[in-house]
């Protein structure tokens, strides 16, 4: 059997390359499900509850007579690295966190080679090593749920070229303190790379939370990067932005395996107007985090434990697929985890008031009531 008889509808003769049709297709929260007149909250992606500030949205409509024009992401690189203080050789950007996860997988990843990241995290970890035909090692989160750091040092070899800290970590909202990267890193062979996940870096507010530009990549560590997203807080998951500040040759390196013209240019003016908005962002993260402990509070009274410091909660369930089913039925959309490789979590993504109001009390009584 060739490759083009696994792909239904491919024509056979066609050179595909093996092994696609093994590739894992990435599967989104659900946006349908509910019964019909019953309204609808989704909460299944950890997208930003308020959607762009409108400061993006007035540059993204000013941007409309320019869009005949290829886009220029220098100005955006430029504008990060001002405030942030780095050289815009440190910085780079392109069409989501996600696809610097690809350039980083192509840059470094080959059949032979390995990657070390936690179990569950950020499914992209494992999609990208897959297409480079990498070795993927997964390492069970602690029974805290947080990255057994201690493990993944231990599941390092020679092979291994990368290894990912997801911080806050996607899907349980754990964390690694300041303390225990530092650690980490400190004791990581001189061969890998770390790259430090901080796609909702800006939803933290506790004090041990590391911020690893600033004590890394600033202070000149040569082989640890940062990934940020225009796509939680600032609401821009639909135009696709996200930033890595990294040592400069790492930079240059994901730059040389990227598509031209990666970014779009309505997507740069709504994220270069956005990163100016610091009262207004400091301000979501102060509202996240006030309906999302409000929501763990109540899920706490009704006898749930749930974890998170990000813009979600992760609850442990008998059965996620039955929990969603039974949220869904009540018109609340969540993300049950089996396909994170945990069949007894669900992830609830923390709405704007409006749908807290009205699902917080519907996920407290179906959870409650041992769903
Ligand atoms: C941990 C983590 N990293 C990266 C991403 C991807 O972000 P982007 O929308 O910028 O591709 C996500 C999206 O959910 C995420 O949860």
């Amino acid at each position: 059997m060739t490759e083009s008889d696994r792909i239904p509808g491919a024509p056979s003769g066609v050179l595909l390359r093996p092994g696609v049709a093994d590739l894992a297709v990435y599967v989104p929260g659900a946006s349908t499900g509910v019964p019909e007149g019953v309204p609808i909250v989704k909460l299944s992606s950890n997208e930003g509850a308020e959607g762009p500030l409108p400061a993006a949205r007035a540059a993204l409509e000013a941007e409309a007579g320019e869009l005949y024009r290829y886009p220029d992401s220098q100005p955006l690189v430029r504008a990060i690295a001002e405030r942030r203080g780095l050289p815009e050789e440190m910085v780079t950007v392109g069409p989501g966190a996600d696809m610097l996860i690809q350039y980083i997988a192509s840059a470094f990843l080959e059949p032979g080679r390995e990657v070390v990241y936690a179990w569950p995290s950020f499914v992209s970890y494992a999609l990208t090593a897959q297409k480079q035909s990498a070795h993927a090692t997964t390492v069970p989160l602690r029974g805290d749920d947080v990255h057994d750091l201690d493990a993944m040092r231990a599941a390092i070899t020679e092979r291994t070229a990368l290894v990912y800290v997801c911080n806050p970590n996607n899907p349980t909202g754990t964390y690694v303190s300041r303390d225990a990267l530092r650690a980490f890193v400190d004791d990581l062979p001189e061969h890998v790379v770390c790259v430090v996940d901080e796609a909702y870096a800006e939803y933290v507010l506790e004090d041990d939370y590391p911020d690893v530009l600033e004590e890394y990549v600033k202070a000149g560590h040569p082989r640890v990067a940062v990934l940020h997203t225009f796509s939680k807080i600032h609401g821009l998951a639909g135009l696709r932005v996200g930033w890595m500040a990294a040592p400069a040759w790492l930079v240059d390196a994901s730059v040389r395996v990227r598509g031209p013209f990666d970014v779009t240019s309505a997507g740069l003016a709504a994220a270069m107007a956005s990163i100016a908005e610091e009262d207004a962002l400091r301000e979501r993260a102060e509202a996240n985090a006030r309906r999302r402990e409000s929501l763990r509070a109540r899920l706490a009274a009704a006898g749930v434990e749930s974890t998170g410091v990000a813009n979600f909660l992760t609850v442990r369930v008998p059965d996620a697929q039955a929990a969603t089913a039974a949220l869904m039925r009540r018109g609340v959309i969540v993300r049950p985890l089996n396909a994170f490789g945990s069949p007894t979590q669900i992830r609830i993504t923390i709405g704007s008031d409006a749908d807290m109001a009205i699902a917080a009390p519907i996920i407290a009584e179906v959870l409650g009531a041992g769903a």
